[in-house]
């Protein structure tokens, strides 16, 4: 089985959001990645709780709600999200990981534990078993445009091999190259921003086909 696709969503066209919703629903795109961010544990905001009750109303497609945001486990019940969706955030925003891992299974959802580059992987030692996929993130996390952190490969690798079943994520520059390599390494779920379904000049179809044959690999 191949690669799934998650736009980000805040490097979608707002004045087109249906348009391109639709477009995502005829091209079976796996998930819609919605990057969370309070201006504290990123210097960045971007989308918001209204967002994502609106983008649950309009689409049956799953949402992947990325929180980068401080203490996630004050502010689950901000956030609508069930079955299907996964919700990561990151161990770096809270001290009870384990805590907001249990908060968002109880809600319904997959629970994603999202890293940032310098985190090494031994912080998912005691958590791996409650997880329902890791997100290496493969930029620091804020903005969209971002160039990858080199090392980040190696990291999927490494995390592949002590972890053969778990569903790895990859959030950050997934440019139609980096994705080839990503998916080489062993990631799952692509997070296509700027760098791929969203490039320039737009066409949603064609980039999405062109970064699905990029990631139809086997693993
Ligand atoms: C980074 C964001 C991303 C991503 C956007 O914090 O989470 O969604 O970087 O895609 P690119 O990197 O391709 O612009
Ligand atoms: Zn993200």
């Amino acid at each position: 089985m191949g690669g799934k696709i998650a736009p980000s969503m805040m490097c979608a066209d707002f004045l087109h959001l249906e348009k391109d919703i639709r477009e995502f629903e005829k091209l079976n795109i796996e998930y819609l990645h919605i990057d969370i961010m309070d201006g504290s544990f990123v210097p960045n905001y971007t989308l918001g709780t209204d967002y994502v009750r609106n983008l649950k109303e309009v689409t049956n497609i799953p949402l992947d709600i990325h929180l980068m945001i401080e203490r996630p486990e004050d502010k689950l019940d901000w956030f609508c999200f069930g079955e299907n969706d996964y919700v990561s955030f990151h161990i770096e925003s809270t001290n009870h990981a384990h805590r907001v891992i249990s908060g968002i299974k109880n809600r319904g959802a997959k629970a994603m534990l999202a890293l940032n580059p310098a985190t090494p992987l031994c912080v998912l030692e005691d958590v791996i078993c409650d997880l329902d996929a890791v997100l290496i993130m493969t930029v620091n996390p804020g903005f969209a445009g971002q160039k990858l952190v080199p090392q980040t490969i190696e990291k999927i690798k490494r995390l592949r091999k002590m972890y053969p079943d778990v569903e790895i994520e990859v959030d950050g520059n997934v440019s139609f190259e980096n994705a080839i390599i990503m998916r080489n390494a062993g990631a799952d779920i692509f997070v296509a921003g700027s760098s791929s379904i969203f490039a320039q000049p737009k066409n949603i179809d064609f980039n999405a086909k062109k970064l699905r044959d990029c990631i139809k690999a086997p693993l």
